[in-house]
């Protein structure tokens, strides 16, 4: 048989992916499972997007110029501008969804051994990403106790080495929920200038920031234009996963222009999804309002349900729509995948994702899982209460 390359052995799995033969094993035997564990949103897409879709009137289903449509572009950099992000339509690489946005830009800023220092725990397939372009994620760990806030600039600063080329940063953040503040990112803003650092940041949930916390984005600072790559995607703003449409922002020309190297190689994104994605740009602000109130009361549902079972806690996150809680067990693979196998109450059980798969230094977060609240509010109590009766039958319980 012939080889596969050392890349393809170490290129690592979705851990979020892997406890989902007992999902569907516990499906067969008639248990109902809630999913907590991937940030596929229920909510509907907004009408004027599928309408679109539903309206396409081409006759040659074509590709696109690499970079994107040049309406859809303009129409994003006004979106974007209303943000003010002061950016041209020229600042922006349409791609096909945020991951290949992820791509591009690991692949255009990092040589084979150079080095991106990421908070953890992060989006797990950022170790793909990096992994693909034979660089090295250098994790920083932030801390459940402090809500996973920016660890101490001091901390970034003994990870730094002549291989270090980029921090990554999501915000609001997958998986931890915390929205990073205007301080965090000018300190962060320094560190980048002191040592001449692309500073990426992935803003996938920008639209979700709740109790009137405001986003702030190195978009919206002075002097850092060389350094910001901004990841972006249409996926979770519009809940339109499907479209498969994100983008890469930069000031700076000369990666523009190694980022559209990359982008022509694969031609184009997908026509249909930038015809959907420039329609939702005409999405009413009522939906984002509503959207918003709904996330609001699921996070305070399962935020306080989850604190108020015994031995669990989890900080109250100021975005996204996931929380990082600690539970009163020995290792969190381990329960995630007993709840499904040997679990149920009402016939119910809950799939969570367990927060290892975050973490890429050995052995942390080992009492800690990921769940998204993706699931209309009734159903996450039923959850909740699934939870906690697991919790007393664990035989694996640690008492805290
Ligand atoms: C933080 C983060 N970045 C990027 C992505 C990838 O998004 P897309 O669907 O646009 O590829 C996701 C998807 O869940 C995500 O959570």
């Amino acid at each position: 048989m012939p080889e596969i390359s050392k890349r393809g052995r170490d290129m690592p799995a979705s851990p979020i992916r892997k406890l989902t033969p007992f999902a569907e094993q516990a499906k067969k035997e008639g248990k109902k499972v809630y999913h907590l564990n991937i940030g596929q949103p229920d909510i509907e897409t907004p009408e004027i997007m599928l309408n679109a879709l539903k309206n396409i009137d081409f006759t040659i289903w074509a590709y696109t110029p690499s970079e994107g449509i040049a309406s859809y572009r303009e129409k994003l950099a006004a979106y974007y501008n209303k943000l003010n992000y002061r950016i041209a339509p020229t600042d922006i690489l349409v791609t096909n969804g945020g991951s290949e946005a992820l791509t591009i830009a690991v692949q255009s800023c990092l040589s084979p051994g150079d080095e991106i220092i990421i908070p953890e725990p992060f989006y797990a397939n950022y170790n793909g990403f990096v992994c693909a372009a034979d660089a090295v994620v250098r994790p920083i760990l932030s801390y459940i106790e402090t809500g996973f806030a920016l660890p101490p600039i001091a901390e970034f600063e003994k990870l730094i080495t002549d291989r270090t080329r980029a921090i990554a940063i999501c915000n609001p953040n997958n998986p931890t929920g915390y929205l990073y503040s205007r301080e965090e990112l000018e300190s962060l803003k320094a560190l980048c200038l002191k040592y001449d650092l692309y500073l990426f940041a992935d803003e996938a949930y920008r639209e979700f920031c709740y109790d009137s916390n405001t986003f702030v984005s190195p978009m919206h600072l002075d002097g850092l234009e060389q350094h910001v790559v901004i990841i972006d995607t249409v996926s979770k703003r519009y809940s339109a996963c499907g479209a498969r449409i994100g983008c890469l922002i930069t000031k700076n020309k000369e990666l523009y222009h190694t980022a559209l190297k990359f982008a022509q190689t694969r031609l184009s994104p997908s026509l249909e999804g930038q015809i959907a994605a420039e329609a939702a740009i005409d999405t009413p602000d009522s939906y984002f309002e509503a959207v918003s109130k709904e996330y609001t009361a699921r996070r305070n549902t399962l935020v306080e349900g989850l604190n108020k079972i015994e031995g669990v806690f989890c900080a109250v996150p100021g975005g996204a729509f996931y929380v990082v809680a600690k539970l009163p067990i020995d290792n969190a693979d381990k329960f995630c995948q007993w709840i499904l196998e040997e679990f149920s109450y009402n016939n119910e059980t809950v799939m969570m994702a367990p927060a290892t798969g975050f973490y890429s230094t050995p052995n942390v977060g080992i009492n800690q899982v990921r769940l998204a609240y993706v699931l209309k509010q009734e159903d996450l109590r039923n959850a909740l209460a699934c939870l906690e009766k697991a919790l007393k039958a664990y035989p694996g319980r640690i008492s805290i």
